[in-house]
């Protein structure tokens, strides 16, 4: 123990333990992208027996929930989150009976398995929106939402209003034959749903009741909360003077009905005791998420914000540069985590997904003296809050972004895609602004975190036998699952002790309160857990340089009248280099932990 003074024994009080405990929030989620985890039979595009292969290697990592990215019929317009059918696979990765074989290998391992359902809309190519696009008497017209145009002075038809759809341009198309237009907030082969019919919540329902019956034990809502619109359509306030399409989230994020939507969602999975997690993008008030995942509500287990996720998206459009700040990052981690603990919510913890670029990258350094232990860092910073942790795969290598020389023609994304057309049609002769969109493209694009999984130093890094359906990064002989899971001090293995640690302690890792402490420090995240059996204090340097560092004065009292120790570190740090001045490594991470024993571990 460090000699830290205090002139009190008494420390801090513990606070009262009041969150109640479900298996969900002491489990570990990692997401599976189908396409690009492991093709089993040489044709470039991952598939479940190429999941089902690499399960021993996610249960040794320590996660016990698989969340699988859609793998349901669909076109891929937007990679399986253009659904053609809920009921069949999408052919490339395989069939009914390969999800049942890798339900049934998922459970064998004691493990779980999270399907995506997307159902705030469908595939253009969905029956029910060929039925419903065929005529405008077909019973499945209703099931989407179709409005008159308005009429501008030439006599054409116009979007009956202005909002804009999330991936560029109007969110109505335009049904010639039909005379009406229909919403898509996202691509135009994406149609959205109409919650108000109760057939289409009762179609929902039934797809939700079959996944679970064939022995899902949850799901994963995309973009839930814009399930229910305002239902007078109003014009989305201008904030953009450049463009005739607006954000309209205001009229459809968390929209009149999404709760009474969400309950009878949550009716069906009380009765599987099944897991949910809702993508909520664009909330930004903690009681009205509250509202989707309080103890008493009986909607949603967690939901997924996006407020640290969208630090760095610059003023319109997520492609305008913006520098993330060390401050707003703590305010906003420090308020849901305070919140949801004392709300009786629960949080869940990601920095990575198909839709984010990679963390190191972004968080941390991806230089080459640098990326091992700024991925080991953000594990540590990340791994140790209170809520349902969330790893997307290849995180746990510290896999990077797209490499630098990158050119538009490798990427597949459709938001890339669409910004790209939209910027070099509008302003075709603009080289400085369509390099500019491709320096910002290497840092957020979603392709960054879709290139394939590296799993040895092979050809397509042990991927594929063939090209596989996106480039794998070069890094790939030197970064992959193979060197790392041999090699004890990989962040693969830092991943595994963080977790083994998690799951030791959960009265304080997963249950305990948090609190922040040196809030104003520029460059350190740190922060405590505390339980009344004991307190982790987490650590962090976000920098590429030596920090000073002195014991925080208000763990002095506590720390003073307890014994305890350093039990994970990315630096060497023992308790015998712990005292009350340190200098902390570039991007150093260590976790002491008082008053319990360590032996657990
Ligand atoms: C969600 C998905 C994203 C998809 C979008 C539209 O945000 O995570 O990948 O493009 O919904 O379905
Ligand atoms: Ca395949």
């Amino acid at each position: 123990m460090p000699s830290v003074q205090s002139n009190t024994r008494s420390g801090t009080s513990s606070p009262v333990q009041k969150t109640l405990k479900t298996w969900w929030k002491e489990s570990t989620v990692y997401q599976v992208y189908p396409a690009s985890f492991k093709d089993s039979n040489g044709d470039g595009i991952g598939d479940l027996q190429g999941v089902i292969s690499k399960l021993d290697y996610i249960k040794s990592l320590g996660a016990n929930i698989v969340w699988l990215s859609p793998i349901f019929c669909s076109p891929q317009v937007d990679m399986g989150y253009d659904v053609s059918d809920y009921y069949n696979i999408y052919r490339p990765y395989g069939t009914v009976e390969d999800l049942d074989q890798l339900t049934a290998a998922i459970h064998q391992r004691g493990m779980k398995l999270v399907l995506d359902l997307v159902v705030n809309h469908t595939s253009d190519q969905h029956r029910w929106f060929q039925e419903a696009r065929s005529s405008r008497a077909n019973p499945y017209r209703d099931w989407y939402i179709w409005k008159k145009p308005r009429y501008g002075e030439d006599g054409k038809p116009q979007p009956p209003n202005n909002w804009k759809s999330y991936f560029g341009g109007s969110a109505w198309e335009y049904d010639e034959p039909s005379g009406e237009y229909y919403l898509h907030l996202f691509a135009k082969e994406q149609p959205d749903l109409n919650w108000e019919n109760p057939y289409v919540r009762a179609a929902v329902h039934d797809v939700i009741r079959y996944w679970l019956q064939k022995g899902a034990d949850g799901f994963r809502m995309n973009a839930i909360n814009l399930i229910s619109k305002d239902q007078s359509f109003p014009n989305a306030e201008v904030t953009d003077p450049y463009s005739p399409w607006q954000n309209g989230t205001k009229h459809f994020a968390c929209g009149p009905r999404l709760h009474e939507y969400l309950q009878g969602i949550g009716k069906i999975l009380k009765q599987y005791d099944a897991f949910s997690v809702g993508e909520m993008p664009e909330v930004y008030d903690l009681n009205e998420m509250l509202r989707s995942i309080g103890a008493d509500r009986s909607e949603l287990s967690m939901v997924f914000h996006f407020e640290s996720v969208t630090l760095d998206h610059g003023h319109g459009s997520k492609f305008t540069s913006r520098k993330w700040d060390l401050h707003e990052l703590k305010s906003i981690v420090s308020r849901w985590q305070t919140f949801m603990h004392e709300n009786n919510g629960w949080n869940t913890l990601y920095l990575e997904n198909h839709d984010q670029p990679r963390a190191v990258s972004r968080f941390g350094s991806d230089e080459p003296e640098h990326r091992a232990s700024s991925a080991k860092m953000l594990a540590t910073f990340l791994g140790l809050q209170s809520g349902t942790l969330f790893i997307y795969q290849g995180q746990e290598l510290g896999m990077p972004n797209v490499p630098k020389h990158w050119g538009i023609e490798q990427y597949r994304d459709i938001e890339t895609l669409n910004h790209w057309n939209e910027i070099t049609a509008s302003d075709p002769l603009n080289t400085p602004l369509h390099e500019a969109c491709l320096l910002e493209y290497r840092l957020k694009s979603r392709d960054n975190a879709r290139t394939p999984m590296q799993w040895d130093d092979s050809p397509n890094a042990g991927f594929s036998s063939v090209r596989p359906w996106l480039p794998v990064h070069d890094d790939y002989q030197d970064l992959n699952a193979v060197n790392q899971v041999n090699d004890k001090d990989s962040v693969y293995h830092y991943w595994v002790n963080m977790l083994r640690l998690r799951k030791a302690y959960p009265d304080i890792l997963v249950y305990g309160s948090f609190e922040l402490l040196c809030p104003e420090h520029p460059d350190l995240f740190i922060y405590t857990r505390t339980a009344p059996s004991g307190r982790a204090l987490i650590v962090t340097n976000f920098r590429p340089r030596e920090v000073p560092w002195s014991w925080p004065i208000a763990e002095v009292a506590y720390v003073a009248s307890r014994s305890g120790e350093v039990v994970l570190s990315n630096a060497g740090r023992t308790s015998h280099t712990l005292s009350n001045t340190i200098t902390l490594q570039p991007f150093e991470a260590f976790v002491w932990l008082s008053g319990t024993e360590t032996s657990r571990l």
